[in-house]
């Protein structure tokens, strides 16, 4: 079993679990060298793993590779504050679910829940792999909609960028400034407790409620 890796150090398991878990980051620092094939298959093979309800396995995956117009067109896509690191992105992920069961056309509950598993199991499988694979909601759900041509029936879900790990020194001064406060871009957040999120039998009965 691999152990925890010095970088995330600061994120203390409560429990004893697989040191997977915790070495899983979303880096911004990424070393520009383009990704093909060999470098994604894996990590797709590893989100094909992932449970679904009735098996439906709702989930569909878009990439691009760097230095092909595909990864112009989802990097166009992203929010400014993205853009920095994103720049050096060796690959562009579009996540997309299937709203509707295969085996009857009845809308799925579950599409995005499902497709979330399989997205963890990527990142998961690239973390392994020493990637950094960052997913993104700063991006224009519409225009990529339009730009990938999804068709109707799928629903866009997240974009990851993945690429080859690169020191936190080589981030441009501005990302202390976006979307992640400045200790986030460079080191792996600050993860809230288990217990907080966790109830037993019901959620509390006294308002206000927020659950954590
Ligand atoms: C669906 C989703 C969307 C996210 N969108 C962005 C984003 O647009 N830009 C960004 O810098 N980080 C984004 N993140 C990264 C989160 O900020 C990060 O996962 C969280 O702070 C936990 O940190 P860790 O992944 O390093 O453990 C996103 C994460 C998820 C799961």
């Amino acid at each position: 079993m691999a152990a925890i890796s010095k970088e995330v150090q600061h994120r203390k398991p409560e429990y004893d679990i697989d040191p997977i878990f915790v070495n899983r980051w979303s880096p911004l620092a990424m070393s520009g060298e383009p990704l093909d094939e060999k470098d994604l298959m894996p990590l797709f093979e590893a989100a094909r793993w992932a449970p679904s309800s009735y098996n439906n396995q709702s989930w569909r995956f878009i990439y691009a590779k760097r230095g092909t117009p595909a990864w112009e067109r989802f990097f166009d896509l992203l929010w400014d504050g993205n853009k920095p690191w994103a720049k050096n992105a060796g690959a562009f992920v579009l996540i997309i679910s299937k709203t509707t069961f295969d085996m009857n056309g009845k809308p799925s509950k579950t599409h995005s829940f499902d497709t979330g598993a399989a997205w963890e199991n990527l990142a998961l499988e690239g973390s392994r792999r020493g990637l950094a694979v960052h997913p993104m909601e700063g991006f224009d759900y519409d225009k990529a909609r339009e730009a990938c041509r999804i068709p109707d029936g799928y629903q866009v879900e997240a974009m990851i960028a993945i690429g080859g790990r690169a020191p936190k020194e080589t981030l441009p001064p501005i990302m202390s400034m976006a979307i992640r406060p400045p200790s986030a871009c460079t080191r792996p957040s600050e993860i809230r407790q288990a217990a907080q999120g966790i109830m037993v039998g019901a959620a509390p009965a006294a308002p206000p409620v927020t659950l954590a």
